[in-house]
């Protein structure tokens, strides 16, 4: 993917722009000189995100809900690259609405990869997820790692979005880097295990709820490094299809991250484990990714999982606390 020039600003659009990690990239996308259509339904996206880039004229902000491919089609014209990142958030919702994956991640993908077709763009970065890995008894777990096997509905339609990109990748001559994230966290976030205990402990300040035996043990990436690699890789790869783990090199465990929440906040909460090595139907409990192949083209990221969680739980906690907005903060 080339940079744009100056002159003539290339555009890029965003699906779910307005979301934790979809208004870092946009700003990250201005930074570099592209012009950015955002489209964003606002289910879990919020418009202060995108405050920074408010009265920012190369920067467009559609209400349009991916699901409905007709409304949608029209916002293609004029694109040179499309980064599809909504979704919805929340792995465990998969279990009590088994459509709600299946249409806001498998249909929307088809959606926005039949919106391009017509528009005739052809070039897509795709926000998967390491859960298409499923269990995988190889760590660190490799992009060639094989059978996927997902065990949540969610990484079941990430897995489904990278076959049909792929697909149209080789039935219409697009190209297409599909990012399988770690836990992505920083300013902005709505969901996740951190987000989650901060707000437990409001709740119930004396008892911390741990969903598992506290044992689940995965990589942390912060936000602006996730959007940076993504960016990157697109500049240094050019495959058809360019597959690309995105994660810090280390893990970190759940009863480590409710320890720090605790310490961080000055929280005398008891911790209580549910117990098993699960924290909910679907949980992968242990994620640890190689991402040899994102050094190999030259992109480390900068922080370790325990750096990114600390950072994560202070930047969280006073977004929780003030009225200002996250992307402000971001800056
Ligand atoms: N945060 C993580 O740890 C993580 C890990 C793996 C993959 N991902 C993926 O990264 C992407 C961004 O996640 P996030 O953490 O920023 O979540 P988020 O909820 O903050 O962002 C999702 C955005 O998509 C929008 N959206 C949802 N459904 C839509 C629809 N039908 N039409 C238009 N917009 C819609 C939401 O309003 C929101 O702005 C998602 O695809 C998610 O599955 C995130």
């Amino acid at each position: 993917m080339t940079a744009p020039t100056r002159e003539a600003p290339r555009r890029a659009l965003v699906t779910g722009g307005a979301g934790g990690i979809g208004a870092h990239l946009v700003f990250a996308l201005r930074e570099r000189g592209w012009a950015v259509r955002v489209l964003d339904n606002f289910s879990s996206g919020r418009v202060e995100n995108l405050a920074p880039v408010r009265e920012d004229p190369q920067v467009e902000v559609l209400r349009a809900d991916v699901t409905d491919l007709a409304k949608i089609a029209p916002h293609f014209q004029g694109v040179d690259t499309v980064w599809h990142l909504s979704a919805n958030p929340d792995v465990r919702r998969g279990a009590v609405e088994t459509d709600l994956d299946v249409q806001q991640g498998t249909v929307a993908t088809r959606n926005v990869l039949e919106a391009m077709r017509r528009a005739n763009v052809s070039t897509i970065a795709f926000s998967s997820s390491s859960v298409v890995y499923g269990h995988p008894k190889v760590f660190p777990t490799r992009e060639d790692y094989g059978p996927l096997l997902p065990e949540s509905l969610y990484g079941a339609s990430k897995l489904g979005s990278e076959g049909l990109i792929s697909a149209f990748c080789h039935s219409f001559g697009f190209r297409s880097w599909i990012f399988r994230f770690a836990n992505v966290v920083g300013p902005g976030a709505n969901h996740g295990v951190i987000y989650d205990f901060l707000k437990k402990i409001e709740k119930t300040p004396d008892r911390l709820e741990v969903l598992g035996d506290g044992k689940q043990s995965k990589g942390y990436l912060w936000v602006e490094d996730c959007v940076q690699a993504m960016i990157y890789a697109t500049e240094h790869s050019n495959d058809a299809v360019n597959v690309f783990n995105l994660a810090p090199e280390d893990t970190i465990s759940v009863a480590e991250i409710a320890q720090k929440v605790l310490t961080l906040t000055g929280s005398k909460a008891r911790i209580e484990y549910t117990g098993g090595p699960r924290g909910w139907p679907g949980d992968v409990p242990v994620q640890r990714l190689s991402i040899e192949r994102l050094k190999a083209i030259g992109y480390r990221p900068r922080y370790r999982s325990a750096e990114v969680v600390e950072k994560a739980i202070r930047t969280l906690q006073a977004e929780l606390r003030g009225p200002t907005s996250a992307a402000t903060r971001a800056r």
